[in-house]
């Protein structure tokens, strides 16, 4: 399935804003910080804090500065994650710490976390509200790394997680960001608590659905679409949902030729690719689909009081995230 029209219309308008904040000198740090946004994204996190602004007939001007800052910060997280996860292409391009070295890369990093908070800084709303947009923002950061954090103990580990661990691990390291993007989007249009719980749980759910579909695509997505490998969650033994049941199921050879792969720096392609193949042919897309479609129905629940055109464009949204291949 495709992003939306509204989806690339609202990406053009963010990346305008985001281009005018990320220059500066040394060029080299910002081409670095740049370096995956000039390249590619898809830009939801923006689109959902302005969309949870309209829901609430808020202004989209006023949602703006949170929109950007929560791209920078997803950008930041990419930027490390590539580093932890010794990820070597994204966007279809080198990524940042292959191109500009690990050193440059974690200064990129930095630069993009703190600029979001400066960026967030130039809100135009009550003191109170721009109070809550930093400490929510900052609170999803540490969520982030808290999650990250847990990632990489699973994957160190040879203990195999329940689903439950694996849905904390998840609602941490990604849906936090996506949580926290429509409770900005709220706080930017009302100050109504209900109202900012409703679009938080949305984005919670939807976030979680997003992931579990990211990890779907991670083992068996097309790398000519996705932009990036496929098999290196595998490679890196990463405890994803996929990967987790395609282990349970699979018998005899299929099984030796996975656990060969996984969590093997040293595999070769050749034996990388037959383990991709190998849970391919397992049959787990739909049942993966079907957990991640549980999420978004729960996230859809969050916005029965609301309508009008945001509610419907958020519900397209919601059905992108299930069925996207990229
Ligand atoms: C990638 O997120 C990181 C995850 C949380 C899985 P996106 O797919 O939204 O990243 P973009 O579109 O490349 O920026
Ligand atoms: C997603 O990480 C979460 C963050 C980047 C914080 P993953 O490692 O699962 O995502 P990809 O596959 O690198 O995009
Ligand atoms: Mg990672
Ligand atoms: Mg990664």
């Amino acid at each position: 399935m495709k992003k939306t029209k509204q989806i690339e219309e609202n990406a053009k308008v963010v990346n305008k804003y985001l281009n005018s904040k990320l220059k500066g000198n040394p060029k080299k740090l910002y081409d670095a910080a740049g370096h995956l946004i000039v390249n590619g994204g898809k830009r939801l996190r923006p689109y959902m804090v302005i969309k949870s602004c309209q829901i609430l007939k808020g202004k989209i001007p006023n949602a703006m500065p949170a929109a950007s800052a929560v791209e920078m910060v997803h950008n930041f997280t990419l930027v490390h994650d590539d580093i932890m996860d010794n990820d070597e292409m994204r966007h279809g391009v080198p990524t940042v710490h292959k191109k500009f070295g690990i050193p440059i890369a974690i200064l990129a990093g930095d630069v993009l976390f703190s600029k979001a908070f400066q960026v967030i800084s130039d809100t135009k709303l009550s003191t109170s509200s721009t109070t809550q947009l930093i400490s929510r923002l900052a609170k999803a950061c540490v969520d982030v790394c808290e999650g990250q954090l847990l990632d990489i103990k699973m994957a160190e580990e040879k203990k195999i997680p329940s689903q439950a661990e694996y849905i904390t691990m998840i609602g941490k390291k990604t849906a936090a960001l996506f949580d926290v993007s429509c409770a900005m989007g709220a706080i930017c249009a009302t100050n109504k608590a209900s109202d900012i719980s409703n679009l938080s749980s949305f984005g919670r759910n939807l976030g979680i659905a997003f992931q579990i579909t990211d990890d779907l695509i991670g083992v068996m997505g097309d790398p000519k679409i996705t932009k990036k490998p496929v098999g290196n969650d595998l490679r890196e033994g990463k405890k994803s949902l996929p990967i987790l049941m395609a282990i349970k199921l699979a018998n005899g050879n299929d099984k030796k030729i996975i656990l060969k792969a996984f969590g093997n720096s040293k595999v070769s392609k050749k034996d990388l690719s037959k383990a991709v193949d190998v849970i391919r042919s397992l049959g787990i897309e739909e049942n993966v689909r079907n957990q991640a479609l549980n999420y978004a129905k729960k996230a859809k629940k969050s916005l029965s009081k609301y309508s009008g055109s945001a509610k419907v464009e958020l519900i397209a949204l919601l059905d992108f995230v299930v069925q996207r291949s990229v």
